[in-house]
């Protein structure tokens, strides 16, 4: 159905919608049933949009055929949070036993849930660098059954080969798992890539307003009905409220997401130049050790990127002290810009030596493009680096 941008505006359309131009907010926790016969009817089917909200609800069910369509799968789940989403995909899809592969470099939210909690319920996982497919390859045993990957990563910016890394899992009957928050649907498709199962967190660039917390999960639909029985019993469902407020943040994600394309990369290219800038971290810029692979698989290069400021922890402290036009704030893809010390935001469940090893250096700055004018991002930038 249509193209992308007029998805955006169109694709969340029900059969039996009224005749209301802005979508209809559906807040009931449960729905009415006409007579037993309804009831029982109702009570009998698994994903009903009309019985219980946890099962089911209007306004999920038009946000999730929304992403859905425009990651090109045929479903989506709707949950509270990205980790909600990570943690529904991950604990559906593995068993006791099982093995997982996955990336140095991660959300630290996903490293934990790989590291910390699928060991409690003696699911291994085994860490790799992603920039090396062939490490992948070395990691996969017989018990692997997973494959998580991330790409851009955060908050290194570095990429995955997400086709040939789905390729090796598939011929080995493992699923794989992408988190597309970073290149959001306007940038990349994991799916066409052949990954089974994308992950978001909607908070960023679908939902794009910093003003709503929100995750969703799109697969199969035969994958779809392996995670529902974990979904209903793991309940973190999204408020139909949120769900509301981020298809109306959808609608504009095309235009905001090429926007920020633009003025990240001439955010990257001004860094670049400036003496007080040791190295910028963005896919779009040629000096990107992967830029022959971010232009093979996205089609543009998202609005965040890293770089090191000339010095060590003070220096960048002082820096992230000057800066007036970025708000110093964690989460990105949102219409404000976003500044953030990477190794403060990681302390708190990072060693140093664990920190250095993910490729956090204790000048990394992570900045989050938003839709201020560029200048000013440049200006703010050149003066908080002294320049
Ligand atoms: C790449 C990535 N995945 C997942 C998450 C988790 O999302 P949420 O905060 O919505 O749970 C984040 C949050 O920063 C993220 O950056």
């Amino acid at each position: 159905m249509r193209r992308r941008d007029t998805l955006l505006q169109h694709g969340d359309a029900l059969a039996g919608d009224d005749n209301s131009v802005a979508p209809p907010i559906y807040p009931s926790a449960t729905f009415r049933a006409g007579d037993a016969g309804e009831f029982a009817e109702m009570a009998s089917r698994q994903r009903h949009p009309r019985y219980y909200t946890r099962y089911g609800n209007p306004t999920l069910q038009r946000t999730a055929q929304l992403i859905a369509r425009l990651e090109g799968g045929e479903a989506a789940l709707m949950t509270s949070s990205g980790m909600g989403a990570m943690s529904l995909a991950v604990l559906s899809l593995v068993a006791s036993g099982d093995h997982v592969v996955a990336q140095t470099n991660h959300y630290m939210g996903t490293s934990r849930l790989l590291a910390e909690v699928l060991a409690r319920f003696g699911v291994r996982a085994s860490f790799v660098d992603q920039t090396d497919a062939g490490a992948f390859e070395a990691a996969f045993e017989p018990a692997t059954r997973l494959v998580v990957l991330e790409s851009p990563a955060n908050p290194t910016l570095a990429l995955t080969d997400i086709a040939a890394v789905a390729k090796m899992a598939r011929a080995r009957g493992a699923l794989t798992i992408a988190d597309n928050t970073f290149a959001s649907p306007i940038n990349q498709r994991p799916l066409e890539l052949g990954v089974d199962v994308v992950v978001h967190s909607a908070t960023k660039y679908l939902g794009g307003h910093h003003d709503l917390t929100a995750g969703a999960v799109v697969c199969s639909e035969s994958l779809v009905a392996r995670m529902w029985d974990t979904a209903i019993v793991l309940g973190g469902v999204l408020s139909p409220h949120d769900a509301w407020l981020l298809l109306r943040g959808m609608r504009t994600l095309s235009v905001r997401v090429e926007r920020a394309n633009g003025s990240a990369l001439r955010v990257a290219q001004f860094l670049e130049r400036h003496p007080g800038v040791e190295r910028v971290h963005y896919p779009g810029l040629a000096s990107h050790p992967q830029h022959a692979l971010a232009r093979a698989q996205m089609s543009g290069f998202g609005g965040v990127l890293a770089f090191q400021v000339r010095g060590g922890y003070a220096e960048t402290e002082r820096l992230m002290s000057r800066l007036q036009v970025f708000t110093q704030a964690v989460s990105l893809g949102g219409v404000e810009s976003l500044a953030a010390h990477a190794a403060v935001v990681w302390a708190g469940t990072l060693s140093d030596e664990a920190m250095l090893r993910a490729g956090i250096q204790p000048n990394l700055v992570r900045l989050a493009i938003g839709l201020e004018d560029v200048a000013d991002l440049t200006d703010d930038l050149g003066q908080a680096l002294g320049g």
